[in-house]
């Protein structure tokens, strides 16, 4: 008898020590690059002890993926991709806005790109070119210095950009033509570049690795991507259009009816902190940080430094899926 009534009392306290031992977590959808986030989520760990289950996708991919999920969100926080994914969830009610404790300590210029709080600003980087100038010097062809030049057709089948339905880089590319040109123009800008594109890969970055390698010669990324894989080897420089360039601010969003919501902010809480923000250079993540307090990469380019287009994030937000279908229906079917 005495042995039952201490089996059920033990039965009973199991739930008790369940509840007290149940490890907390954050489930983390990221959109930059693979080291990074891994990094965050590794640090993230050592400090908290919260544990980070988080997957990589670029930022259309994971726009799709919180669509997909709404009836029954299973991520609660996407960190990093352009803004211009996240802007269109937030429209979408499929992220909430959270105010940040450290608001303050984020740059104005860049903590809320669509001037409403519903997207915070992370990191920027300015959208270029990485070129093989090897490759390039080998054909005789000389180094493109802008937007126009790459319509060349000497280059065609030799630069690679990211699919603008999966990749922010790729939307920003796009939006980077409008802004330039007006939407018609920037279309029809799109469809001539259309013609030298050699293949359009998943995320943004792919391209850039691919010009590395010599397989294409031009690779329409971010800078501080090129700047990264120069460092890894590559004979690939950075080149800032000379008409002018888009540029992201990458972002940070609560995803709404998250399953962990209050360990969701304070993981955004921690990733505005200057220390976290500094601590990316150490991966090679060569954006420049929001926090006003975080130290830049010796290495990054200064947005300052590089001449930028009149980026209206506003605009992309309530026009990005629609140029993105019109972009696949008018550019991408074309044959090349
Ligand atoms: C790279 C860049 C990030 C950018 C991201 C967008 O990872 O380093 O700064 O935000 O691309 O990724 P995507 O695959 O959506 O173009």
């Amino acid at each position: 008898m005495k042995r039952i009534i201490v089996i059920s009392l033990i039965l009973l306290m199991l739930p008790v020590f369940a509840v007290i031992g149940q490890q907390k977590e954050v489930n983390l959808y990221g959109s930059a690059e693979v080291r990074t986030i891994e990094y965050l989520a590794q640090q993230y760990e050592k400090e908290t002890g919260v544990r980070v289950n988080w997957i990589r996708l670029s930022s259309g991919e994971t726009l799709a993926k919180l669509r997909a999920e709404s009836a029954n969100p299973q991520g609660d926080v996407w960190w990093g991709g352009t803004t211009d994914p996240h802007s269109i969830a937030a429209l979408e009610g499929l992220t909430e806005d959270y105010k940040p404790s450290i608001y303050d300590e984020i740059d104005p210029r860049f903590r809320d790109p669509l001037g409403n709080g519903s997207v915070i600003g992370v990191y920027v980087g300015a959208l270029g070119f990485s070129v093989n100038k090897k490759l390039l010097d080998k054909m005789g062809l000389p180094v493109p210095k802008g937007w126009e030049d790459l319509l060349d057709p000497r280059y065609k089948g030799l630069i690679g950009v990211a699919n603008i339905n999966t990749s922010g880089t790729a939307l920003t590319t796009l939006a980077t033509q409008i802004f330039r040109l007006g939407e018609d123009e920037g279309m029809e800008y799109m469809k001539k570049l259309h013609a030298n594109i050699s293949n359009y890969t998943k995320s943004g970055s792919a391209p850039g690795i691919l010009a590395g390698r010599g397989e294409i010669a031009i690779a329409i990324i971010f800078l501080h991507d090129s700047i990264y894989h120069a460092e890894q080897g590559y004979p690939v420089i950075p080149v800032a259009p000379v008409e002018g360039t888009g540029f992201e601010i990458g972002a940070v969003n609560l995803i709404a009816g998250a399953p962990n919501p209050e360990e969701a902010k304070k993981f955004i809480d921690w990733v505005i902190s200057a220390k976290t923000q500094e601590g990316l250079g150490s991966v090679g993540s060569y954006q420049i940080p929001t926090n006003i307090n975080a130290k830049v990469p010796d290495v990054a380019i200064p947005i300052d430094e590089v001449n930028t287009v009149d980026y209206d994030f506003n605009w992309v937000a309530e026009n990005g899926t629609r140029i993105m279908d019109r972009w696949t229906r008018e550019v991408f079917v074309l044959p090349r």
